[in-house]
């Protein structure tokens, strides 16, 4: 496993001739960066060159929940895409499309009711963005309402509105000015606080201070303008940040006390990834719209959607929005399986048990100066590194690098992420394929730093 085992097929300058790499560098790519998948098979993957991996990020972006190869996902789709292969888009839907509807409700907290679907993340919080905005028209208490708010660090996606709340991945800069009307505060990064503060680990106090930070900032902008605050209950950024306690709760009374629309960004956190259906839940936080993806249809068939209060779909008259392939019979049949899935196959459970065992592996590499925290939340992990454990001061990029290339080498697939490495195992996940991945990723870590 690991080593290249043939030399490199002419697919793979077919790659970097015909295909525009999103993320790489032209250096990148001339080292041969691109990874070109062939075939998988549980929680196993063949690349182009014959070479296999444990995978365990769930396919890079963290969406293939359920492994690779899921024959029931699979045979579904072919049998919906037989019985009915698209449901129109305005005026009409596929009857799948309306029970897949209901069966989110169902998981949702709270008095999250109705959706809207559509093909990515990304438009799930454009839906998100719009939603909120027709609210208030419709309500006319904030007629004006537009301006939304996002945080330092979290990432939306990629299109108009999501690219311009994102502040990560360098998505953001080179489309500026681009939407107007979105503007940003600190989050609460525990490990390495935006406002310098020692290095305690960021306690309720603490975290109020970036939750309070919303509260000037909607009065800043004015609260009859702003519409609605998104954010990543748990970010991404440098590794699974994990919100501090009682900053959700104080978010939510914020945006509550000046009628702002919650907006919480579930697209990789949503279908289990953390152990309960969506992140939020480990809380008890109702926002009024969580949007989703990648593990609603653990990556089988694109879908994206955003589930709205009771209250937000009450106030619409009309929704001036429409999507071609939103809500496709396939990918909803794929959604209703891979819940189901979810559901039969006890994979919540899964994976809070084996997070917790994961996180207590992990932490043995704890003797290690450079390993600064150690942090996750179900099976979603992740190892923040420095190089002075005094200032946390972040490990270089290339030696994160060095380790992720390594453990590759051994035959296991992780990612570096900012001042981390994260860990995002499919949630079919057998212990032994995850001790002997974590066992890999220790070796390599362990060779790197020495
Ligand atoms: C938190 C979050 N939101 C939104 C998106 C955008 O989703 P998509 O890439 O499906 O458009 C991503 C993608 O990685 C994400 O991680």
């Amino acid at each position: 496993m690991g080593q290249r085992q043939t030399a490199a097929p002419d697919i793979y300058s077919v790659a970097r001739d015909h295909y525009i790499w999103p993320q790489l560098t032209r250096a990148e790519l001339d080292a041969g960066a691109p990874q070109l998948l062939k075939a998988g098979a549980g929680v196993r993957v063949r690349t182009a060159d014959g070479s296999e991996y444990l995978d365990l990020m769930s396919t890079v972006s963290r969406a293939s929940s359920l492994g690779y190869g899921e024959e029931r996902i699979a045979r579904a789709v072919y049998e919906q895409l037989r019985r009915l292969h698209y449901g129109g888009t305005a005026h009409s839907q596929a009857e799948v499309t309306i029970e897949l509807a209901q069966r989110i409700a169902g998981l949702a907290p709270g008095d999250l009711t109705a959706c809207v679907f559509v093909s990515s993340g990304s438009e799930a919080n454009e839906v998100a963005f719009k939603l909120a905005r027709f609210y208030h028209h419709a309500r006319g208490t904030k007629p004006r309402a537009y301006k939304v708010i996002a945080r330092w660090k979290d990432y939306h996606g990629a299109a108009g509105g999501a690219t311009v709340a994102s502040d990560w991945l360098g998505v953001r800069r080179p489309m500026e000015p681009g939407v107007p009307g979105f503007s940003r505060i600190p989050s609460p990064i525990a490990y390495r606080c935006p406002f310098g503060l020692a290095h305690d680990d960021c306690g309720e106090a603490c975290a109020l201070r970036c939750a309070d930070y919303l509260e000037q900032q909607i009065l800043h902008e004015g609260p009859e303008l702003v519409s609605a605050f998104i954010l990543e209950p748990i970010a991404q950024a440098d590794g699974v940040q994990i919100p501090p306690p009682g900053y959700l709760r104080r978010v939510r009374e914020i945006c509550t006390k000046y009628d702002v629309v919650l907006i919480a960004d579930e697209v990789i956190t949503g279908f289990g990834r953390t152990g309960k259906w969506f992140s939020v839940d480990h809380w008890g936080i109702e926002p009024d719209i969580i949007t989703m993806a990648k593990g609603i249809t653990a990556g089988y068939v694109p879908l994206g959607a955003a589930i709205a209060s009771r209250e937000i779909r009450d106030a619409l008259d009309g929704y001036p929005d429409i999507h071609t392939y939103g809500g496709h019979p396939a990918a909803a049949v794929a959604a209703l399986t891979a819940i189901d899935i979810y559901e039969g196959d006890g994979l919540l459970e899964r994976a809070a048990e084996l997070g917790a065992h994961a996180l207590e592996t992990l932490r043995e590499l704890d003797d290690l100066d450079a390993v600064g925290d150690v942090r996750g939340l179900g099976l979603w992990l992740a190892i923040d590194f420095t190089a002075d454990p005094a200032t946390r001061e972040p490990l270089p990029k290339d030696t994160l690098k060095a380790i992720v290339d390594r453990t590759r080498e051994l035959g296991v697939l992780v990612s570096n992420n900012g001042t981390a490495i994260e860990l995002a195992p499919p949630l079919v996940i057998s212990r032994a394929d995850l001790d002997e991945g974590l066992g890999r990723f220790a070796q390599a870590v362990r060779e790197v730093l020495r």
